[in-house]
């Protein structure tokens, strides 16, 4: 079965007094997630140092938001897979469609970070969605198999146990507008088909496929009771850490 994660994406927000105040209350809070139930912080780059002194005993994984496509050289400005590894953080989140939209990543760029993550033992969790027009033109199964066929499904078996999938429409990030369950429900299948048709049932089983898109502590829990979806990636809602904790209770 795969593992049941909740991981926050605090995106560009908070100053280092505020993100360690938020750090200590998600570490204060931590035992009350059942233990079956993985979490995850996913702080600025700049913050990762702090989360991990604070974020002790593993309970809480720590990553960054995004690593450079390029191993290391003369990038100013990137934060490179091998960078973040060596902090002792567990994952990137990687594909971001805020990162596809505003920053321009394409598709062989990301197969690349895929690439790098795994080579410097993080644990990369892929994103995927689509937008509100490829909603409603009917597109949207097929936009996401590209993503994925394009960036992620070169991998082998032995290697693909190691990604997270995180499924997050574009129409629900950040909107307050959520997915229904159904609707969730329908591509985090359609995603689990794909990976079993490319590897097999017990791969497709093992890998975590998480929603994210307005997620919180009220529509949670209908959404991971669906078959499929094994968690969340929460943006606004994780900045509060009773929301956060309230949600990877939700399961
Ligand atoms: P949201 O963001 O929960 O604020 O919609 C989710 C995400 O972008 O990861």
């Amino acid at each position: 079965m795969a593992q049941k994660i909740v991981l926050g994406n605090w995106k560009m927000n908070l100053n280092l007094f505020q993100a360690e105040e938020l750090l200590n209350d998600v570490d204060r809070l931590k035992k009350e997630v059942p233990k079956d139930v993985q979490i995850g912080v996913a702080t600025p780059s700049i913050y990762l140092h702090s989360a991990l002194n604070i974020l002790t005993e593993g309970k809480v994984w720590v990553g960054s938001q995004n690593i450079y496509h390029e191993p290391n050289g003369a990038y100013t400005g990137e934060v490179s897979a091998d960078m973040v590894n060596s902090l002792a953080c567990h994952f990137t989140l990687i594909g971001h469609s805020e990162r596809r939209q505003y920053f321009n990543e394409n598709n062989e760029q990301l197969k690349a970070k895929v690439n790098l993550a795994l080579e410097n033992d993080l644990i990369p969790v892929f994103c995927c969605g689509e937008s509100l027009e490829q909603r409603k033109s009917g597109d949207y199964l097929e936009v996401i198999k590209s993503q994925l066929e394009e960036s992620l499904l070169h991998l082998d078996k032995g290697s693909v146990k190691g990604v997270v999938i995180a499924y997050e429409p574009i129409w629900a990030i950040g909107t307050g507008e959520t997915a229904s369950a159904d609707q969730a429900q329908e591509v985090h299948q359609f995603i689990r088909s794909l990976l079993t048709q490319k590897y097999d049932a017990e791969v497709a089983n093992l890998i975590s496929i998480l929603y994210g898109g307005s997620c919180n502590p009220t529509n949670a829990s209908e959404l991971f009771q669906q078959n499929d979806i094994d968690g969340g990636l929460i943006g606004g809602a994780s900045l509060k850490a009773t929301n956060f904790i309230e949600i990877a209770k939700s399961f």
